[in-house]
């Protein structure tokens, strides 16, 4: 379905997504005239508001979140014009009528819904949806994590949205997808002679995936106490990362090409159980320490009250597949590291023969660095020869081959990952929205964990603030002979 909708209705419209990313998000597209002509942006929540009150939250919302040089006074003001607002409780399927009413033709020429609202919210807002004629065959629904918080949540969610929107009209958003980096593995991968050959268990020697943050709970205690790091970050996100970066060559650039390669990834995945979760997984929890010269409080003392919830795992991952057989993928995350840096490193195998042993030099295997935050980045780590006359033996370094994306396309605006998934929404192109089969192969392999770490007993181990989480995760790869890249 490619028709660009024409009014787009935005659940939790005055929430924290939709005033830090959404709508700068959209801003973002207006003033670069890729939003429709006639695109009405209709936010709803249960504030009591109206369109005058929506578009002064929306008008600092921009001017919080978008620099002063981007936000030009006569975008901004064409932009607030596009802005409706209808307050609704969502749990009230009977209030859904006002919402149709502003929402018009729409509901039958092209709409995209948003809904950036609690998961507790999601039946009842379909029904009234529903009810209210907003569920029509050209209606699109998007729906922000979290997806339940295991696979029979997970699917009680799908099912529900299922009744009413087919899966061609649902869109799942995992905001790493709109990544411009994410979206550059396919490039790296695929449009590139050069690694394929040797992506694979005879040239790759193991893969590490991090995604290190240092914020801490940012004030969202009742939902990340209740859902950890596994959940929040690794079941999502990095499984995600994970799927592309393993995935067979899909045969087109499409939404089902492309999401029946990651689904056969993330069905390979070999479980980690009961028998292997103390084994292959770390888990740890914060406590006071520092990140960038600034003393932080620990986790139990930002909750408030006792918790067993990891804000840091660790996993040595598999996939049991032929291309990927016996190739570790170490994936980590966690809250409170020492710096904020999401990358993927390839860690290519030794050459199979040094012919510079003799001469005294060492060689080190190629590593491929692919950087997405906070700076894009794309570094492939070569063995040169240091310059001079050799008497004294060969000397070889470690060079970096640099694809500096900022400076390679030094004149394109970097946008925001939601610029890119809105966008698609609008025009309705699924490929970077995740399907139902791919949420839930994450869950079952996540739900193995941690059932796992139940079975075991495991507790969160400590780890101080501003350090890259505990010991025993530097242990899940030194005990192979491999180091995090930190
Ligand atoms: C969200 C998680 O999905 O991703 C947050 O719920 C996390 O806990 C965030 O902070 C990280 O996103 P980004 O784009 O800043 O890496």
């Amino acid at each position: 379905m490619q028709h660009p909708s024409d009014a787009l209705l935005l659940f939790g419209a005055t929430g924290d997504l939709a005033q830090r990313m959404l709508l700068p998000s959209l801003f973002g597209l207006d003033v670069d005239g890729l939003l429709p002509n006639g695109l009405t942006i209709v936010g709803t929540a249960r504030s009591d508001l109206d369109d005058a009150g929506f578009r002064a939250v929306a008008a600092s919302a921009l001017e919080r979140w978008i620099d002063a040089d981007r936000r030009p006074a006569a975008a901004v003001t064409r932009f607030l014009e596009r802005l409706r607002y209808v307050a609704v409780d969502a749990s009230d399927p009977e209030q859904f009528v006002a919402l149709a009413d502003v929402v018009g033709t729409a509901a039958q020429t092209g709409l995209s819904i948003f809904l950036s609202t609690a998961p507790s919210l999601f039946g009842a807002t379909i029904t009234g949806l529903n009810r209210a004629g907003l569920s029509g065959p050209n209606v699109r629904l998007a729906l922000e994590k979290p997806l339940g918080g295991d696979l029979a949540s997970s699917r009680e969610i799908n099912d529900a949205v299922a009744t009413v929107f087919p899966e061609d009209r649902t869109f799942r958003i995992d905001h790493y997808l709109g990544k411009e980096t994410v979206q550059n593995l396919l490039a790296l991968r695929f449009a590139n002679t050069l690694f394929e050959p040797l992506w694979n268990a005879a040239g790759i020697d193991h893969v590490q995936i991090t995604v290190a943050e240092t914020v801490g709970l940012e004030g969202r205690t009742a939902y990340f106490d209740g859902s950890g790091s596994l959940r929040d970050m690794l079941q999502n996100h990095m499984l995600q990362l994970l799927a592309l970066v393993a995935m067979e060559p899909p045969a087109q650039f499409d939404a089902t090409a492309i999401r029946d390669e990651k689904v056969k990834v993330l069905r390979s995945l070999r479980r980690i159980g009961t028998a292997e979760a103390a084994q292959n997984s770390v888990i740890g929890q914060y406590g006071a320490g520092a990140v960038a010269g600034q003393p932080v409080h620990a986790y139990l003392d930002e909750l408030g009250k006792p918790s067993g919830t990891e804000t840091f795992v660790a996993i040595k991952a598999h996939v049991d597949n032929w291309r990927w057989k016996n190739v570790p993928f170490y994936l980590r995350t966690g809250k409170r590291m020492p710096s904020r840096h999401s990358e993927i490193v390839i860690q290519f195998r030794p050459v199979p023969h040094s012919i510079f042993a003799s001469k005294g030099a060492v060689t080190h295997p190629n590593r491929l660095l692919i950087r997405l935050q906070p700076e894009e980045t794309i570094r492939l780590t070569m063995m040169a020869k240091q310059p001079g006359l050799d008497r004294a033996g060969i000397r070889l370094r470690e060079v970096p081959l640099d694809l500096g994306m900022l400076n390679a396309f030094a004149d394109t605006r970097r946008r925001i990952a939601y610029e890119r998934l809105l966008l698609d929404l609008i025009e309705g192109d699924p490929t970077l929205f995740v399907r139902r089969d791919e949420v839930e192969a994450q869950w079952e392999w996540v739900d193995g964990i941690r059932a796992g770490w139940i079975a075991n007993g495991m507790e969160p181990k400590p780890y101080a603030a501003g350090t890259w989480g505990p010991s025993a995760a530097i242990a899940l790869t030194e005990r192979d002979g491999v180091h995090w890249n930190d």
